[in-house]
């Protein structure tokens, strides 16, 4: 049966149609359909090759499901070999003006000679690919291998969406396009979390689920994995004049329709290069993707040319590396830490290694569900990541490297009884985190429960420090923020016997203390230390209730009605309330200090700044529990529902969010992943203190 002139036409055009809308969709990040349009297109193309096979193109769009899995990856010889670039290892600016300088001797540049150009880029973490185009379709996809001879990886290549499988525009006959297949973090995430409800392998990092996603020997898992692509240069050309530049190849190929990364920079002189060293750096933890470094290649092909290689390495090339965030070191043991709300935060004590610039011992481990989800084991040999000014973290055991039977660590188990107190330590149901049940008994809470009352922007006590109350609390004179006013515990003279307090230091934290004595009521409430209670929940709570004796007699039904309480707040204000010995601190500190109380106020809209906004949590987000998310929502002032409407502000949305996330999706409501939640947290934030409590004071 032949095939009519009309449905060849329809076909073509389908397809065409369909490429352009995933570009739009995969490179540009710009949709042009709704994605039931495009599955409609789709559609109709796959049952069009369906009736007439002899229409099915390696380049159709449907092409990119997969197919049967092989036994083996084929290997692929390289026409131009797939070369390393040298690595320049002073992270310094240094290492560009040494580059520079190679560059300008080789090149028999003297001091006079004009600044060299050249393209900077970044350093992709990921791994090398070279695609290659015949007439423009994609015909064969290969990794690295050795330079000279990688393995066949075309089919699992056609099933990534970046990568056009036919060039846009008058491509050449041959056109080799050589780049990097990496996963975005977000994405790496998720994937995970796929992973780990599947019971299946989880990766450390994205570099080594992008690898494991490549070179699967089934393309249709690999179809399944998030894969990107960028590309950064060429290998086998034919047939084309090709830009004298760098620079101009790299837009000659995005015009290819291949994602290039918008992060270059066409500059000249060794100050510049270092510049976008320094400016990258800066950048580096909001980039979507890990880098780690940046490239320089000198701009000129004709330039290049002229320098050649040394030793499979071009001289024209260099990698200006920044300093790892991630590197592997040993699990020695786990201790713990306890909080100031009881949390128990398991501590890996790691052999000491260098990494992001400074010497790491210490590393959290988040939470004993953390620790069960990595399957992180005493003795592992580990990847410790510190990211900027972040609390270095275990990322994740390297299982490759575990030798014999190790143990698992059983925070409950080796830590039945609070370190700190010896009271019991409780785990909730369907929670992460362990608790100690000790309240202001256990020391570690009663020390930080010190110094959060003591606080700027709570009573404000000028000079009680952590050295002097972990000595008042040491020593058993101060067990609650109520012993502070008790004038048989503390007085000048206990004061001034304390380490490093002379009579002056002594008097001086008197009158402060003292002074604190005279405070608001929003303050107070701020200072209890109540989980999930900041200040502005606080000022919230005062401007309600008025006084203390209608904030005590609230129950959860009641709180509700405050503005900016939900009921995850609410819970944790009524708990906290209903401990008796909080209930005894209160009554001992209402005896000794004072505060301006006033009418309840009517309620009003809040004033904090999300405001009338509504969110939807979804998914399992990296590091917050659920709870906590709400919580902070709720202190910024926004209302968390349980369903997606349209009068949704922000979904946000973690792991293997579902439904949820779709329907937000299709009504075009703004999704959050954690970073952006934090983000827009930390954007709405009220300022210091000053404001504080202004009702009282007026
Ligand atoms: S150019 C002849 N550009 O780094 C130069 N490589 O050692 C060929 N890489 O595994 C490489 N980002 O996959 C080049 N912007 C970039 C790159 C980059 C990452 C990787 C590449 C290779 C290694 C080179």
């Amino acid at each position: 049966m032949t095939v009519s002139q009309e449905t060849r036409a329809r076909a073509a055009a389908l397809r065409a149609e369909l490429e352009r809308h995933e570009h739009a969709y995969y490179v540009l990040d710009a949709p042009t359909v709704p994605d039931a349009e495009y599955d409609r297109l789709f559609r109709e193309l796959q049952d069009l090759e369906a009736a007439h096979p002899e229409l099915l193109t390696p380049d159709s769009p449907t092409q990119r499901v997969g197919g049967q899995p092989s036994s083996e990856l084929a290997p692929v010889a390289h026409v131009v070999p797939m070369l390393s670039i040298r690595t320049e290892t002073d992270t310094t600016d240094q290492g560009a003006l040494n580059f520079d300088q190679r560059v300008r001797r080789a090149l028999g540049l003297d001091e006079q000679a004009a600044p060299v150009a050249y393209a900077a880029e970044l350093k992709f973490d990921g791994l090398a690919i070279s695609l290659r185009y015949e007439n423009g379709v994609l015909v064969q996809a290969a990794t690295r291998g050795d330079g000279s001879t990688g393995e066949d990886v075309t089919r699992n290549v056609r099933t990534v969406r970046q990568i056009p499988l036919r060039l846009k525009g008058d491509a050449p006959p041959v056109l080799e396009v050589r780049g990097e297949i990496y996963m975005r973090r977000d994405e790496f995430e998720r994937f995970n979390a796929r992973q780990e409800a599947a019971e299946q392998k989880i990766f450390v990092n994205p570099r080594n689920a992008a690898a494991g996603s490549l070179r699967q020997l089934d393309p249709s898992i690999t179809a399944q994995r998030p894969l990107s692509f960028f590309a950064y240069g060429l290998g086998d050309v034919q047939g084309w004049a090709q830009p004298d530049t760098h620079s101009g190849v790299l837009d000659a190929l995005a015009a290819f329709g291949l994602p290039v990364c918008e992060h270059r920079a066409r500059v000249e002189g060794p100050e510049a290069l270092a510049r976008f060293h320094t400016e990258m750096a800066a950048q580096r933890e909001r980039l979507p993707f890990d880098i780690d470094g940046v490239v320089y290649k000198v701009d000129s092909i004709a330039r290049q040319l002229e320098l050649g290689f040394v030793s499979r390495e071009p001289r024209w090339a260099v990698a200006h590396k920044y300093p790892a965030q991630e590197v592997a070191t040993r699990l020695i043991g786990i201790d713990v830490q306890v909080g100031r709300t009881g949390a128990l935060t398991p501590v890996a004590r790691l052999e000491p290694v260098f990494v992001g610039g400074v010497t790491v011992t210490n590393a959290t481990l988040h939470n004993q569900g953390e620790i069960d989800r990595k399957d992180v084991r005493l003795g592992d040999w580990v990847i410790v990541r510190r990211a900027g000014d972040v609390i270095p973290e275990v990322v994740g055991p390297i299982v490759e490297r575990r030798e014999g039977e190790l143990e698992r660590f059983d925070l409950l188990k080796s830590y039945p009884t609070c370190p700190e107190c010896g009271s019991h330590v409780v785990r909730g149901e369907d929670e992460a985190v362990a608790r100690c049940t000790g309240g202001l008994f256990c020391p570690a809470q009663c020390k930080q429960a010190l110094l959060h009352f003591a606080g700027r922007r709570a009573v404000d006590i000028d000079g009680l420090g952590e050295q002097i109350v972990n000595q008042l609390v040491e020593a058993g004179i101060v067990k609650t923020p109520a012993d502070l006013y008790d004038a048989s515990r503390v007085n000048a003279e206990v004061l001034a016997g304390l380490e490093r307090m002379g009579e002056k230091s002594a008097a001086n934290l008197m009158q402060a203390i003292d002074a604190s004595r005279e405070t608001t009521l929003a303050r107070f409430i701020f200072a209890l230390g109540i989980r999930n209670v900041g200040e502005t929940t606080a000022k919230d709570l005062a401007r309600h209730f008025g006084g203390i004796e209608a904030l005590l007699a609230a129950d959860e039904a009641a709180l509700l009605v405050v503005p900016d309480v939900g009921p995850v707040v609410a819970r944790c204000i009524a708990e906290f309330f209903a401990e008796a010995h909080n209930r005894d601190v209160i009554a001992a500190l209402r005896r000794e200090m004072r505060w301006p109380e006033t009418e309840p106020a009517p309620s009003r809209p809040t004033e904090g700044g999300l405001a009338g906004k509504t969110f939807v949590l979804t998914g399992t987000l990296p590091s917050l529990r659920r709870d906590e998310a709400a919580a902070m929502i709720e202190a910024a002032g926004g209302k968390v529902s349980g369903s997606v409407s349209k009068k949704t502000s922000y979904v946000v949305a973690g792991a293997d969010a579902g439904s949820k996330l779709e329907k937000a999706q299709q009504l075009g409501v703004i999704i959050l992943d954690e970073d952006a939640l934090r983000a827009l947290l930390a954007s709405v934030e009220p300022e210091q203190p000053g404001d504080q409590g202004q009702l009282f004071r007026e």
